[in-house]
């Protein structure tokens, strides 16, 4: 069976949604939050110069390129992604680099990746997007040597955040009803035991799991809706049609202005951090 059926579960996000625009928006947008926590996962993972480094759902690169300084000349730094619109961005920052390369890929279909020819794989903001974890994380383990490390830093499940039950409220009304998600939320995130229990599963000893206290704050509500849009590479209103998707972003920037105070909109969330090494 091809792994790409494992991405056509209810309410996978679907990966044509996204454009050139969105792409180049969360390359704006994601030097500062998602970059730190890329950086943060480089550091837990220890990364050494000389290894060599997978980048699953590298998006626009930034991450990668962080990686290949760690890596230095005598490593290298693989990055894929299913998006074309993001790798072309990365592709294009890369030309310069001996030690860093990119392809458009899907984690469900890796097939073409060589046994034990990675030190490292990391995801970064990636993993919540995954509806079924356990066969990428055998794939991983196919593709560690022994003893080599994966690192996951994402979204912690947890209770829904305001931004969340705002725009969950908008879907929920008429209109916008009339075309409910196949699941309440766009990902699929999971907590501290469930990673441990798919580590143990799928041959990998943890070395750190951790739920992190993280602060997500935007100034206004615009950058709120563009910062879902642009990371959910399309999804935020996908599943709406075409004419009410104006129509539900001016309801939802209108309602997420009833809830700006002074220093933005804040909310407090858990993010997940994961490393564990190859049995
Ligand atoms: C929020 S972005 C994170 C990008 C990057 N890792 C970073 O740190 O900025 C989520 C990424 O996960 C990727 N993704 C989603 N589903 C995937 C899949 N099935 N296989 C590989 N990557 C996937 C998306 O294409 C997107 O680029």
């Amino acid at each position: 069976m091809s792994g790409l059926q494992y991405r056509g579960r209810p309410g996978a996000p679907l990966l044509t949604l996204d454009t050139d625009e969105l792409a180049r928006e969360y390359e704006r947008i994601s030097t500062t939050r998602q970059f730190e926590y890329g950086k943060q996962l480089a550091a837990d993972l220890a990364i050494r110069p000389g290894e060599r480094v997978l980048d699953v759902g590298v998006g626009t690169g930034m991450l990668a390129h962080h990686l290949a300084e760690l890596v230095g000349p005598s490593g290298r730094v693989h990055g894929l992604d299913p998006l074309p619109s993001r790798v072309h961005l990365a592709l294009d920052k890369a030309r310069n680099r001996g030690n860093l390369s990119f392809e458009v890929s899907d984690v469900y279909d890796l097939e073409h990746l060589r046994d034990q020819s990675y030190d490292v794989i990391c995801l970064n903001s990636v993993f919540h997007w995954l509806p079924d974890k356990t066969v990428p994380l055998l794939t991983f383990w196919r593709l560690l040597r022994p003893a080599g490390r994966i690192g996951i830093s994402c979204m912690a499940k947890g209770p829904r955040m305001v931004v969340q039950e705002t725009v969950a409220s908008v879907l929920s009304e008429p209109p916008f009803d009339r075309y409910p998600r196949e699941r309440d939320t766009m990902t699929f995130k999971i907590d501290s035991e469930e990673m441990r229990a798919l580590f143990e599963m799928t041959g990998f000893s943890p070395d750190l799991i951790e739920t992190r206290p993280i602060e997500q704050n935007y100034a206004t509500p615009e950058q709120a809706v563009r910062f879902m849009e642009a990371s959910s590479f399309g999804n935020f209103l996908g599943h709406l049609p075409t004419e009410l998707v104006y129509r539900a972003r001016v309801t939802i920037l209108r309602r997420l202005a009833t809830i700006v105070t002074e220093q933005g909109i804040v909310q407090q969330r858990g993010r997940l951090v994961a490393v564990a090494h190859r049995r």
